[in-house]
């Protein structure tokens, strides 16, 4: 079987209860709410509990996605988790969410691909979907990146956030409706800017490692900064033309959530007005995988864009990866 399109069917997201703010984590580390307001955007953000992690919060986000979808679970048979702190090296996230969700044995697995995750599965997902093998796909990003920081790194620890967000994926008839094309890179000769060096082969954990503060995310900030700026504003007007669109062809922006200083370049780039532009890395900061589900799903939830409107993705993460999206909204 083949259908016309791949659309978005139902989203859900799944967002810990626990706020932290600048101000609390300046009683962490040597840092203030002024400085990481100024360079990053970020007021406050939300970190899970001890029991939440990529796949319960995952598995949270599918359900209402799932229910917004009007679908039942047994009509799910792809679960596909993009996320760079998984609940264990193996098995994959997306095995663990499929068995809290209760669903047939179908297929899971997951994608790293950092905070470009969404993209990366969105991109999976609908592939797979073509292929006319599967009905309906569940794509999700989750992450708790608060137990890959180092607590004592004030580059790093306050900048991001823990949440999850999901979509259905499902066929329709209708044509050009859905996902467009997808725009996907990386460079993996740019891996040392940012990276957890141990855990795995390179570095196996042992006693050494973790005194070197060795399992946690590292990162180069000013570097990424300078690669997330060009190649976000990059690919974004490519997505853009290769879509067959102008930028005013866009009702709706959403980037990935990793500094309003990033954000407002692409928009300058553009020539687009930050109005249209979603932002809300003041509430969550960088969530890498979930910030565009989360911000998509807030962003319908607003009214900020309706059926027939064309919304583009936009993001940028470790590997490097970086991408974009268009997605003609149909729900
Ligand atoms: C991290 C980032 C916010 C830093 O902003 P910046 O303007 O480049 O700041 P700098 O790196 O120049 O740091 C300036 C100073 O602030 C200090 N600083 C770093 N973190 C700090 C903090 N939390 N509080 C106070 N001071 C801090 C630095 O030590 C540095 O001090 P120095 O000049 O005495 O050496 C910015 O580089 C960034 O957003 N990078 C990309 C992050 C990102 O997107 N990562 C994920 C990819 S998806």
């Amino acid at each position: 079987m083949s259908a016309a399109s791949v659309v978005i069917s139902g989203m859900g997201t799944s967002i810990p209860d626990k706020v932290v703010t600048n101000s609390d984590l300046s009683r962490v580390v040597d840092t203030s709410d002024e400085w990481i307001r100024s360079r990053s955007g970020i007021a406050e953000r939300r970190l899970a509990g001890e029991k939440e992690t990529a796949s319960t919060m995952g598995a949270a986000a599918a359900e209402k996605a799932i229910a917004d979808a009007g679908i039942s679970k047994d009509e799910i048979d792809l679960v596909i988790v993009g996320t760079m702190s998984p609940d264990m090296p193996f098995p994959s996230t997306a095995c663990l969410v499929q068995a809290q969700l209760g669903l047939t044995p179908v297929a899971a697995f997951d994608v790293i691909a950092a905070c470009s995750g969404f993209l990366y599965v969105l991109e999976t997902g609908t592939q797979l979907m073509r292929s006319g093998n599967y009905r309906n796909a569940l794509i999700i990003g989750s992450e708790k990146m608060s137990s890959i920081l180092d607590w004592q790194d004030r580059s790093t620890c306050v900048l991001f956030g823990d949440g999850a967000g999901a979509a259905v994926l499902s066929l329709s008839d209708t044509p050009n409706i859905g996902v467009g094309q997808i725009l996907l890179r990386a460079d993996g000769s740019k891996m040392d800017l940012l990276n957890m060096p141990a855990g795995g082969a390179c570095i196996p954990p042992s006693a050494e490692s973790v005194s070197a503060r060795q399992h946690f995310l590292k990162m180069n900030g000013k570097e990424v900064f300078k690669h997330a700026v060009r190649e976000m504003g990059d690919i974004t007007l490519e997505t853009i033309e290769k879509n067959g669109l102008t930028p005013e062809d866009i009702k709706c922006f959403i980037p990935h959530q990793a500094n309003i200083r990033i954000i407002e370049s692409i928009a300058k780039r553009l020539g687009v007005s930050m109005d249209r532009f979603y932002v809300n890395i003041d509430r969550y900061g960088n969530t890498s995988a979930a910030s565009i589900p989360i911000a998509m799903w807030e962003a319908r939830q607003k009214g900020r864009f309706g059926p027939g409107d064309n919304v583009l993705l936009t993001a940028f993460g470790a590997g490097l990866t970086w991408g974009g999206a268009i997605v003609r909204w149909t729900a």
